[in-house]
């Protein structure tokens, strides 16, 4: 009886305990550690310095980590005399096409258009913005690799700089999916798959190579 008795008590004790209430105390620490020690906080005064602030600036060229941008072709554009690079400087596949694609119509098509004729959707509206380029005139085709680069990051005339939203290799991504964008408007015969040329041929009736020679075929719906 007593046994249960004691039990009992030991039972009501334990629930009691249970309850949950909240407290805005510190928890107890019996053992303190290094727990709680004076520090600075970000803007506070220290005389320590002369100038009284407890923040530090780092020492001037401090690069941080993973920011180091010595590879002049590959953040600038540029070769180290200063002239744009020709070509990609990544090496570009299906992957890096569709990232390009992607990161194209998030920032690019709403002003140069999906298929990268100037008419994108704020263009279309009549909003007063100096009508954006499109990437399928002679000059444009011309241009070098790096030059595009260039734009994105630096902008151009009217056009804002992307260099804020766009990292490095996402810029060249979309350099190179403007160029497939360029290709797609104006491609060649000889640009395309034997079995694509012959499915053209049946589907519309022009004849897209002459005998034996590919390269003085012409495209009969005038895109070339
Ligand atoms: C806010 C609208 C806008 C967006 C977004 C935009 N552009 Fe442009 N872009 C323009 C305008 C406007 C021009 C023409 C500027 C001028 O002639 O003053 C232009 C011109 C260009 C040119 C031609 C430069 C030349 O030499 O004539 C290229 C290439 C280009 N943009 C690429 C891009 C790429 C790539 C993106 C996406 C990263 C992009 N643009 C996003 C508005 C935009």
């Amino acid at each position: 009886m007593r046994r249960l008795l004691v039990l009992g008590l030991f039972a009501t004790i334990l629930l009691i305990g249970c309850r949950g209430r909240q407290s805005e105390a510190p928890p107890i620490h019996p053992h303190l550690s290094m727990d709680f020690q004076e520090k600075f906080g970000a803007q506070d005064y220290n005389p320590f310095f002369e100038d009284g602030a407890a923040m530090r600036k780092p020492p001037t060229g401090t690069v941080a980590r993973g920011y180091l941008r010595q590879n002049s072709e590959l953040h600038e554009g540029r070769l180290s005399n200063g002239e744009y690079v020709e070509q990609i400087p990544i090496a570009v596949n299906r992957q890096v096409l569709e990232r390009g694609q992607d990161q194209y119509n998030v920032y690019c098509a709403p002003c140069h258009g999906k298929s990268g004729n100037g008419n994108g959707v704020i263009m279309r509206g009549d909003y007063g913005y100096t009508p954006a380029s499109s990437y399928h005139v002679e000059r444009l085709r011309q241009v070098t690799d790096g030059y595009m680069y260039d734009v994105i990051k630096n902008g151009v005339r009217n056009m804002p700089p992307y260099a804020q939203q766009i990292p490095v290799r996402d810029r060249w991504a979309i350099v190179a999916y403007i160029r497939a964008l360029q290709r797609s408007q104006n491609a060649r015969p000889e640009n395309l798959p034997e079995s694509v040329v012959t499915r053209l041929e049946e589907e519309t009736g022009a004849t897209l190579r002459s005998a034996g020679d590919t390269t003085t075929a012409t495209v009969a719906s005038g895109t070339e």
